[in-house]
């Protein structure tokens, strides 16, 4: 039976236009589902968006837009993005569908009746300007309320609380036992640390007096509850087969899937997906074994500086899709970053690793492996007899690809698929077909690079293909190849003896750099 496999991101927030930081996160998740497909699992993809919140509230108040157009809005320019940039999921979650409202609502009736949320009643200082409740983040260096918030008063306030800390040793517990909890592992140690140190409960819902925009309490309706309570739970009310909010046990469907993979950015792990997520979780009675994997990446910054609206310096992935292609901007964010590392993001870089990688390497072997074919053999190859030397590196290529795509280095894996392409070029240069082709006595060697040209580059767009679907899709075209695209077919010798292959067509035309102005 093949295995099963279950790919979520987080869900982005519907508070303004789709970056490359969430182009970067949906790729990466596509990259890994379309990975998993190829070695033969079952995938089920889920991605969505938050759609609930103060953020999404103020800027739709901004707009002078009702928050519910505001997100419909929104919603629709990430999943435009999503079908240019050829992300392909299986699920949609949007935390505004009554699927998944009722699943919240539920979900916090049973705990409110387990007894474990409760009403209680906490002081802390209210902006009254900015009508907010402020934390210590809040204050400036001096330690007071800076002049941007005006008035500040104490306040007292009524408010839900989930029982977080009464699960701390629990959580510590997963956390040491369970290595692939979170990947990578530095993050594991970091999430630790943040658990040592946890004391209080979460507070979930928020009054209605100062936050609409959200899904109401079913115990009481003068609150909403807190933006991540809902968020999280996206994971569960949108996972194939459905999550019973109101048993709590497990249906067949469901459990075939469950746990999930879920691929999040740095910035989430600690305390919402490593500390909230997980402790609600154990609350529902999720076993330890059924807890989700997290898988952690980096951020893309600008010159070394964060992307932020405030700063201007936010990357458009629509525009950079529109002028360099899906293919290169997919190849870009994957190659360019190691995952749970950072990097800068280079538009310069980007036009250079597709002329480097694609135009120059790989279109390069596939044009001219194909033209020779045309020219010397009418296209036609023979299987003439004795090992390639390419088909150890070959092998050698499958198995650090695999390894490292296990484990979601996506750029690692790359790499070794350029090096075989390298190795490709240079076996070009070293057995110079074109002379071979003079030489009546030297047919055989001939037949035999050429044989082993294209049955490289079969291999090669296998592998290519979960980063690259639509151009690798064109090499098996080029090389009329009806083999499965799977990653048991990147066996050496799937081309038949006799196989003929097609005409080149250039799948990667240099791209030159734009004029500066
Ligand atoms: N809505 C929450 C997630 C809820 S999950 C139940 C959220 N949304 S977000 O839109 O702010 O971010 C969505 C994802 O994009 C996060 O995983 C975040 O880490 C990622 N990124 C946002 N900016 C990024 C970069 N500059 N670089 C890489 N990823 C970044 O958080």
């Amino acid at each position: 039976m093949p295995a099963r496999s279950f790919i979520t991101t987080a869900i982005d927030y519907t508070n303004g236009a789709p970056h490359i930081g969430h182009a970067y996160e949906k790729v990466l998740a596509d990259v890994v589902a379309r990975y998993r497909r190829l070695r033969g699992d079952d995938v089920f993809f889920l991605t969505g968006v938050d759609q609930h919140g103060q953020k999404v509230q103020q800027s739709a108040e901004k707009q002078g837009v009702a928050p519910e157009q505001f997100v419909v809005d929104i919603t629709a320019q990430f999943v435009a993005l999503w079908k240019k940039l050829h992300v392909e999921y299986d699920g949609w979650a949007a935390t505004t569908e009554p699927l998944h409202k009722t699943c919240v609502q539920r979900i916090l009736q049973r705990l409110w009746e387990e007894k474990k949320i409760y009403k209680d009643k906490q002081g802390g200082y209210y902006s009254v300007r900015q009508e907010q409740f402020l934390t210590d983040k809040e204050r400036g260096p001096d330690g007071e309320f800076g002049p941007e918030w005006g008035q500040v008063e104490f306040r007292e306030q009524e408010n839900y609380y989930f029982k977080l800390a009464e699960h701390k040793e629990w959580l510590l517990h997963l956390i040491d036992s369970r290595a692939a909890l979170v990947y990578p592992d530095f993050r594991r140690g970091e999430l630790r640390n943040a658990v040592e140190k946890l004391a209080g409960d979460l507070c979930i819902s928020r009054p209605k007096s100062r936050l609409e925009w959200g899904i109401e309490l079913p115990f009481d309706a003068d609150f909403v509850t807190y933006v991540w309570f809902d968020a999280l739970v996206n994971y569960i009310s949108f996972a194939p087969g459905g999550y019973d909010a109101r048993s709590g046990s497990h249906h067949p469907e469901f459990q075939r899937w469950w746990p999930a993979t879920i691929v999040i950015g740095k910035d989430i792990l600690i305390p919402a997906h490593g500390i909230y997520w997980m402790i609600m979780l154990h609350a529902l009675g999720f076993s330890d074994a059924d807890m989700p994997r997290l898988v952690v990446h980096g951020w893309w910054n600008i010159s070394g500086a964060k992307m932020s609206k405030s700063l201007g310096n936010v990357v458009d992935p629509n525009v950079l899709a529109d002028t360099y292609g899906a293919a290169a901007l997919r190849y870009y964010l994957m190659s360019d970053i190691a995952t749970g590392k950072d990097s800068d993001f280079s538009e310069e870089r980007l036009l250079g690793r597709y002329n480097a990688d694609l135009a120059n390497s790989i279109g390069n072997l596939l044009n001219r492996s194909l033209s020779m074919s045309q020219r010397y053999r009418g296209g036609v190859l023979r299987r003439a007899a004795g090992e390639s030397p390419l088909r150890g590196q070959a092998q050698a290529a499958v198995s650090a690809y695999r390894e490292q795509l296990d484990t979601f280095q996506v750029q690692a894996a790359l790499t070794a698929v350029t090096d075989f392409v390298t190795a490709c070029n240079t076996y070009v240069e070293m057995t110079a077909p074109w002379k071979l082709a003079k030489d009546p006595e030297r047919a055989d060697a001939l037949d035999h690079v050429l044989y082993a040209l294209a049955e490289s580059l079969r291999i090669i767009a296998i592998l290519l293909s979960p980063v690259l679907p639509n151009a690798t899709r064109g090499i098996f075209a080029q090389l009329n190849s009806a083999g499965a695209m799977t990653l048991a077919a990147a066996e050496w010798g799937g081309l038949p003896d006799g196989h003929t292959v097609g005409k080149p067509v250039p799948l990667f035309p240099r791209i030159e750099a734009p004029p500066t102005e």
